[in-house]
C-alpha cells in the first residue's frame, strides 16, 4: 500500500477558538464561583507541560495505563477487530501505538483518525503516526464538547478515549459524551476508556502537586492562554497553585488562588475581573471513579462494558464497550 501524508480537518480554527474561549472566559470570571474549563490548558506551551508532567514520579496514571495496554492490547485487537482507530483528546498518541501496532498485527486496521483541540501536538501526532503505520491517518482539530458528530463514520470503529481525560468532565458532560460515542460507533464498534481509580488521597494530592512544580505551571498555563488569546493581563505569579480531594464527589480539584487583592483586564472582552484575597478560580475536576461506576454511567449512555483490565496496583483500569442490545 502507498503511504500518503495524514490529512488535516480543522473545525476551530483561530477564529472559533477565541470566539469560545470568549465565551468559556465570560460566563466562567463573571461570576461569585470563578471557573474556566480545563480544555483551555492545551496550547502549545500546555501540551507540552502535560507530556512533562506524564513522566513525573507522582503522577502515576499514564505509566499504569500504558501497563494495561501492554498486556491487554492483543486481545483488544482479537476482540474489536476494528478498521478504524479514532482517538478521542488523542494529545501525543504515545500509548495508542501500542494498540495499533496489536491491530495491525491481526491485520485488520485501515484508519486512524485523531481528534484534538491542540493542533500542534495533534498534527505532530498525526505525522509520526503516518511515518510508523501503512494506514490513511487522519487529524481532526476539534473539540470534544461540540464536534464529535464530525468523525466520519462507517466500518468497524475503535474509539478510544485515554488518560482519564473521561474524569475532567462533569458527570452531565461525561453523560452526553458518552451518548455521542453510542452513535458513533455503530453496532459494530466499540468504546475503550480510561479510568483513574479512587485510592489514598495523599497519593492523589502527590500527583496533582509535584515536588518540581511542572502542574503548578501547567495550572498557571491557562492564565497566559487568556493574556496570548484574549489581551487579558493576569500575572500567573499572583496566583497559587491548590489541589484539593473533594471525597464526596469523588474527584481531585486544581484551583488557583489569588495572593492578594488584584483586578485583571481582560482587554478583548472589554472586562475588568476583580479578585479578593484568597479568591480562587476551579480550573479543572479530575475524577476518580469506584469499581462499577463506570459501567453504571456507560449503561447510562446505552453502552455495555465487555471487557475490564486493571493494572498490577489497581491504580487504572480500560473498560472495553458496545452498544447495548
Ligand atoms: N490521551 C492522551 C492525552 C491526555 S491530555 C493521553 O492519554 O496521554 C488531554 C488531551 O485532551 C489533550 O491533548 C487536550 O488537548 C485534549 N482536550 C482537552 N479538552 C479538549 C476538548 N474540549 N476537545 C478536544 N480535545 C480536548
Ligand atoms: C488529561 N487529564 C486526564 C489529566 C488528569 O490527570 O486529570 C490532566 C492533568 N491535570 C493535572 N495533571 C494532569
Amino acid at each position: 500500500m502507498m503511504r500518503r501524508r495524514p490529512t488535516l480537518d480543522v473545525l476551530v480554527d483561530s477564529t472559533d477558538r477565541r470566539r469560545a474561549l470568549c465565551v468559556d472566559v465570560e460566563s466562567g470570571l463573571g461570576g461569585p464561583d470563578k471557573h474556566i474549563p480545563p480544555t483551555w490548558f492545551y496550547d502549545e506551551a500546555g501540551s507540552r507541560l502535560f507530556d512533562e508532567i506524564t513522566r513525573l514520579p507522582e503522577y502515576y496514571p499514564t505509566r499504569a495505563e500504558r501497563s494495561i495496554l501492554a498486556e491487554a492490547a492483543r486481545e483488544i485487537a482479537l476482540e474489536t477487530r476494528a478498521d478504524t482507530l479514532v482517538e478521542i483528546g488523542s494529545g501525543t498518541s504515545e500509548k495508542t501505538r501500542l494498540l495499533l501496532d496489536a491491530l495491525a498485527e491481526v491485520g485488520s486496521l485501515e484508519r486512524v483518525v485523531l481528534f484534538d483541540i491542540s493542533a500542534d501536538v495533534l498534527t505532530e501526532a498525526a505525522a509520526e503516526l503516518g511515518r510508523r503505520y501503512e494506514v490513511d491517518v487522519h487529524a481532526l482539530v476539534g473539540d470534544f464538547r461540540r464536534h464529535v458528530n464530525r468523525i466520519p463514520r462507517g466500518g468497524r470503529q475503535l474509539w478510544v478515549f485515554l488518560g482519564g481525560t473521561i474524569g475532567n468532565l462533569t458527570p452531565p458532560e461525561r453523560h452526553d459524551l458518552l451518548c455521542e460515542f453510542e452513535s458513533g460507533i455503530g453496532r459494530e464498534g466499540h468504546v475503550l476508556v480510561g479510568t483513574d481509580l479512587r485510592k489514598d488521597p495523599a497519593r492523589l494530592l502527590a500527583a496533582y502537586d509535584d515536588a518540581a512544580g511542572v502542574t503548578a505551571a501547567f495550572n498557571r498555563n491557562v492564565l497566559s492562554v487568556i493574556n496570548h488569546e484574549l489581551n487579558a493581563d493576569f500575572d500567573p505569579g499572583a496566583f497559587e497553585h491548590c489541589v484539593v480531594w473533594d471525597d464526596a464527589e469523588g474527584w481531585i480539584e486544581m484551583r488557583l488562588r489569588a495572593r492578594r487583592a488584584h483586578t485583571v483586564t481582560v482587554g478583548d472582552l472589554g472586562v475588568a475581573v476583580r479578585f479578593e484575597p484568597a479568591e480562587e478560580i476551579l480550573t479543572e475536576i479530575s475524577a476518580k471513579f469506584t469499581a462499577g461506576q463506570l459501567a453504571g454511567e456507560l449503561a447510562g449512555a446505552g453502552l455495555c462494558p465487555r471487557h475490564a483490565w486493571v493494572d498490577e496496583q489497581g491504580d487504572f483500569r480500560l473498560t472495553l464497550a458496545q452498544a447495548a442490545g
